[in-house]
Order: C-alpha cells, then structure tokens, then sequence
C-alpha cells in the first residue's frame, strides 16, 4: 500500500497553478496536523483489509516545506508500525522555503527522498511563471538537501511556456544535470481554468518537436524518460509507479484522493471543512468499463506496460497493427509503448 499527505499551504499562489493550496491560513497549520491525524487513523482501519504494510509515502502541496516538521512528526510516528523498512519517503519542496534546519528535520522523521518544485533555471522564465525564487535559490536548495543527506533528489521542470526556445531549454536541462539529482520531471505547461494563466492570451507554446528535443537532450544527459513526463537517472519513482500500475492508495488531508480499487474518495478542498469533519469524503464508484480505461491509459504512458491478457480477441488484432506500425512492441507478455507522447492515442486505438 501507498499513502499520499497534502499540505495545503502555500508562500504565494503561482498564476498556473490549480491545486489546493491556501496562502493566508497559517494560522490553521497546527489544527490542520491534528485534522491529518484523525484522518489517518479513520484510514487505516478502512483499508485495513488490504493493508499488509506500507511501501511508501509522499507528501506533496501545496508547499510541504512551509510546514513545520514538528507539525508532521505525530503523523510520520502513527505510520511508524506499518512502514516497510526500504519504504520510499519524498516530501515536495520549494526551493526558497527548504532550510537546511527543515531538511534535516525532515531527514530524521524518516523522509529519504526530496522532489523540488524548480521549474527553471532562467531568471526571466521563473519570474513569468510567478515564482518567487532564482534559478541561484534552486541550485543552492538542491545542494543544501545533498548537505542534509537527501541522496534521492528530484527536480520539477515546465516546458512549453511562450517564451521557451531550445537555448532555454538546453540551459534549464544542463544545469538541472549538474547537480547531484537522479530524477527529473518535466511537465508540459497546462492551462488551466479558474487560474489567471486561463484569462490570458499567449502563455503556452504546444510543440511536439519542442518536447522531442526536450526528451532527446535530456538523454544525452543520462537521464531516461520511464513515463510521460518522468526521467530517471538511476532511480525510478516507486510511489508514482505504484499509481500507474493502478494499485490502491490512501490519500490524506484537505484537496488530497484515496483509491481503494474501485471507488474514489475525495475529503474536502475547503480547509476549515476539512478541519472540521476529515472523515465526511464523497465517493465515486468506477465501473469495471472506466478502471479498465483507466489502466491501459496509465500503462501506455509509462514503462509499466500491460499484459496481453487484459485483451480480447478483437483488441489483439489491433495490437499487432500497432506492433506493425513500430507503435509499440512486446515484452515477456506485455505491451509497451515506444513512444509516451502518443500513449493517448494508443490507448484510444486499442478500446
Ligand atoms: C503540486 S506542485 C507542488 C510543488 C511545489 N509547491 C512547487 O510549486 O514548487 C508539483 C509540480 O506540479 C507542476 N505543475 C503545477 N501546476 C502545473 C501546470 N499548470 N502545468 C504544468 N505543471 C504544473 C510543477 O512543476 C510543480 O512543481
Ligand atoms: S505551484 Fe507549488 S508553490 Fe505554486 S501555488 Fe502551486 S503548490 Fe503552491
């Protein structure tokens, strides 16, 4: 089993961003570590039936490291019994508000892996992107984690901004590469409703070529794509791998979604609600038809594939047009995409 914490606090709101996240209710902070505990509890004992241990935890925002680690330590000692003891433990962080204090309290209540939010190493870019550190801050905060004994760093990248050339990018991945990382995820800029970035003209450049010279130079970085958006350096998320494998999750605090394998549970994105009652969550049942969608979409986006099994007669005529085609080829029973781009389109050829 694998368990996801939100932290729903932010420094200041990115104009891009539309997860839940507050910037003017600190004072809810210790409130809301009590909130995460009670919920933690009511989740243990409704997943208990299917809970044997678990093998990793992530805390992600919101901004984990505006909170303080004393707020999360009551939680991470609850989870304490049911960790497994080579459990995979990030915590996102923004580069400006990770202390090397922070960092290495967060080292000692378990936390071996750290996902900095960088989104570029250009001054201008990060500045258009409402961020409220420099590309010197992201370096410096990456080197601090290495200090503070983190030897799983990841580094969060945008691309597809207006402003992006290849130059820019090259610079972005070339100074990403020359800290001590092993992982880095590169998201293509999405613009979504309800954020200032949606009531804006001319703040993304969709380019396929532009994300292909993206992939293709940071393999010559020695990092390789294992999922859409994800690339490794020797190390592959376990946690993520474990969602696009479609395995059940616990999702804990105010914006956060839990899985048990056929219903959703969402607790609420309004943070005095969820304060109040963190156990009231509305639940989505999903029918057989849309969790079979659901995997194969996860599937061809990653190197996680799916077995051949999982097709009918019918679909199988279509896998090998597709492996015909050079779309996609088969591993020890499974499908695998080759190209994660147009997993979407893959996915949507094969129902
Ligand atoms: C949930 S955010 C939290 C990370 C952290 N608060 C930060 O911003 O540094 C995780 C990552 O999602 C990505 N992200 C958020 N909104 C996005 C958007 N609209 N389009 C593409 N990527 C986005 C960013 O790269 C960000 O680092
Ligand atoms: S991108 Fe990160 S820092 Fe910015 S508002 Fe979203 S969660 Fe907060």
């Amino acid at each position: 089993m694998i368990l996801y914490l939100h932290i729903p606090f932010c420094e200041s709101k990115c104009p891009y961003c539309a997860f839940t996240s507050y910037t003017n209710k600190d004072v809810l902070k210790e409130a809301y570590s009590k909130a995460i505990l009670r919920q933690l509890e009511f989740e243990l004992e409704r997943f208990n039936p299917q809970l044997k241990s678990i093998e990793s935890v992530f805390v992600g925002g919101g901004t984990p490291s505006v909170f303080d680690s004393k707020l999360l330590k009551p939680f991470m000692q609850r989870l304490l019994p049911f960790l497994n003891s080579a459990a995979e433990i990030t915590t996102e962080a923004n580069p400006n508000s990770a202390s090397l204090k922070w960092l290495l309290d967060m080292r000692e209540i378990g936390f071996n892996r750290v996902s900095f939010g960088v989104q570029s190493f250009d001054d201008k870019k990060l500045k258009f992107l409402g961020r409220v550190h420099d590309a010197k801050n992201a370096e410096e905060a990456v080197l601090r984690a290495y200090t503070a004994g983190f030897e799983n760093i990841s580094v969060d990248i945008i691309y597809g901004v207006k402003t992006d050339t290849k130059k820019l990018l090259e610079n972005d991945i070339r100074r990403a590469a020359a800290l001590p990382i092993n992982h880095l995820s590169a998201y293509s800029l999405i613009i979504e409703e309800k954020t200032p970035f949606f009531q804006r003209k001319n703040i993304q450049k969709e380019s396929l070529s532009m994300a292909k010279f993206f992939v293709k130079t940071l393999e010559n970085e020695n990092f390789s794509q294992y999922e859409i958006s994800s690339f490794s350096r020797g190390y592959e998320c376990f946690h993520n791998k474990q969602y696009w494998q479609h395995e059940s999750y616990i999702g804990i605090g105010c914006g956060a979604v839990g899985f048990d394998g056929q219903k959703r549970f969402y607790p609420s994105r309004n943070l005095e609600e969820y304060i109040k009652s963190p156990l009231i969550q509305k639940a989505e049942s999903l029918s057989e038809e849309d969790l079979k969608l659901e995997k194969l979409f996860l599937a061809m986006r990653s190197n996680v594939g799916i077995t051949l099994e999982f097709f009918s007669e019918q679909a199988i005529s279509k896998v090998d047009m597709l492996i015909n085609g050079k779309k996609a080829y088969i591993k020890d029973g499974r499908l695998y995409s080759y190209n994660y781009f147009l997993a979407d389109e893959i996915a949507l050829f094969l129902i």
